[in-house]
């Protein structure tokens, strides 16, 4: 496995790759690696000849409040990891490299990016549609690999993808999580112990509304409220958004009749954590 910094070295790469008739997977990460990314990478290697995994916490995609200063960075573990799970090649450019100083070109996207995550991330989504489609078009990947955990990101990037006519097949793959239930993320290192068990009121909350549209409950907003319950009962907790959306438009739904997205978004502290259930039918 290799590491390198600059487009350059990766076209060279997937070039030659090409020249042999080899598929190449891609994982764009932001790094500080865990089993939910790993699970990403394996599927890759399982599916693809090769794979690439990108590691790059991108600036654009932060808000001015937001933690981009702070973003957890391990480069050599990141890389242990990538290794003994078959990538063979992580893409881990510096900010320069991505972006030239004068840089104005951004992919932006209307109606999915305004709710959940977008009411206060305004300039999140651009920054990720930007940051993914130039990884696509430097790796110019078969497949590119997703992560439910972040499902609002999930269903953008298909949406770019169908909307630009991208020629990839985007994959998404389930939420792993910790043996307690906490989504596994890279955000779980800034919390105390006291936040971390305060933390699992999020799947706690969303395992419950889950089992209430399993019973038949089919009023969304009965399903929030038995979510939002669960999660104001923890005094550490302070609730962004509990959102019950159809999967395929992310418009919010009254009925939990169709494929519906339930997520959430809450501070832990100043740590703010998303997580989420998918009931596709
Ligand atoms: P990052 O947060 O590093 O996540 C990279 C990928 O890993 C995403 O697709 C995310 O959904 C997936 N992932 C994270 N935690 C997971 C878990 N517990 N289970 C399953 N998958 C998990 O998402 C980003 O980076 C960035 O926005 C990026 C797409 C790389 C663009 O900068």
């Amino acid at each position: 496995m290799t590491i390198v910094k600059t487009i350059e070295e990766v076209r060279a790469q997937v070039k030659a790759w090409r020249a042999e008739g080899l598929t190449v997977g891609l994982v764009p990460t932001m790094g500080y690696l865990h089993e939910g990314h790993q699970s990403l990478i394996a599927r890759s290697v399982a599916e693809n000849d090769r794979t690439v995994v990108s590691d790059f916490v991108n600036p654009i995609q932060f808000g001015p409040t937001e933690d981009l200063a702070t973003y957890p960075r391990d480069i050599e573990r990141d890389a242990a990891l990538c290794e003994s799970t078959g990538a063979n090649l992580i893409f881990h450019p510096e900010a320069d490299e991505m972006y030239a100083p004068d840089f104005c070109t951004y992919v932006d996207m209307d109606h999915l990016t305004k709710g959940l995550c977008g009411k206060t991330r305004p300039i999140h989504f651009r920054g990720v549609c930007t940051v993914v489609s130039k990884l696509f078009h430097i790796v110019q990947p078969d497949r590119a690999y997703f992560g439910q955990k972040d499902a609002q990101q999930l269903a953008v990037i298909r949406r770019m993808v169908r909307d630009l006519n991208m020629p990839l097949t985007i994959v998404g793959c389930p939420i792993i999580r910790e043996e307690d239930g906490l989504a596994k993320s890279s955000r779980n290192t800034y919390l105390s112990a006291e936040e971390r068990k305060a933390a699992l009121c999020l799947s706690r909350g969303l395992n419950k509304g889950k089992a209430a549209v399993e019973a038949g409950e089919t009023d969304a907003e009965k399903v929030k409220a038995i979510i939002t319950a669960e999660i104001e009962a923890e005094p550490l907790s302070r609730i962004d958004y509990v959102e019950i959306v159809d999967w395929n438009n992310l418009e919010p739904v009254s009925s939990t009749e169709g494929s519906i997205l339930a997520a959430v978004a809450v501070y832990i502290g100043k740590t703010r954590l998303i997580d989420n259930f998918i009931i596709e039918r």
